[in-house]
């Protein structure tokens, strides 16, 4: 069952902190294959173990043609930021600005336990930001200026998938669990 629903907005599990990876087993591996072939098929650059159901601290990516995944992954980022068009696979259709750090370096494991790090800048940069912040439950719209999350909020509200995983959120800037900048 390699491709997966994907989770939309609205489904707890994206503002739920996903657990770190302690058994580097074959689940872990199947989760990985999982999260590769969903992230393929949807197309997406990333996609992050919470989005398809799973708690646990592991994503996938596809940047400049190079296929990855991270397990555990702890993030260094440059002081240096950048803007650009932002969007998510639990948010279908939606892109906003936002600003993140131009480079980042990550360091974390592979589904073997292997030590591994990635360094990145402009859109794996991005990418693996997005995704990290997936992990601990926090969102892109949680990213952005009052201006660009007032039209994300809005624009959720009138996207033909809203409320369909899950009943409808109190679309308010203060229900972001406190993490809205
Ligand atoms: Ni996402």
């Amino acid at each position: 069952m390699p491709v997966q629903p994907i989770r939309l907005f609205g489904d707890p599990l994206l503002r739920t902190p996903a657990e770190p990876v302690v058994d580097f087993d074959r689940e872990l591996r199947t989760l990985v294959k999982d999260l590769q072939e969903t992230m393929l098929d949807a197309p997406g650059v990333g996609l992050a173990a919470p989005q398809i159901g799973v708690g646990l601290r592991v994503f996938s990516y596809h940047v400049d043609d190079t296929l990855g995944h991270l397990v555990n992954p702890v993030l260094d980022l440059s002081e240096e930021e950048h803007e650009d068009d932002e969007g998510c696979l639990s948010f279908p259709g939606l892109a906003f600005p936002t600003t993140r750090a131009w480079s980042v370096v990550a360091k974390g494991q592979d589904m073997y336990g292997e030590p591994v790090t990635i360094e990145g800048t402009e859109l794996l940069a991005r990418c693996v930001q997005h995704e990290t912040d997936h992990l601990d439950g926090i969102l892109f719209i949680d990213r952005l200026d009052r201006t660009q999350r007032k039209l994300a909020l809005k624009a959720i509200r009138e996207a033909d998938w809203a409320g369909e995983t899950a009943p409808p959120v109190k679309l308010s800037p203060h229900a972001m669990h406190g993490r809205a900048l």
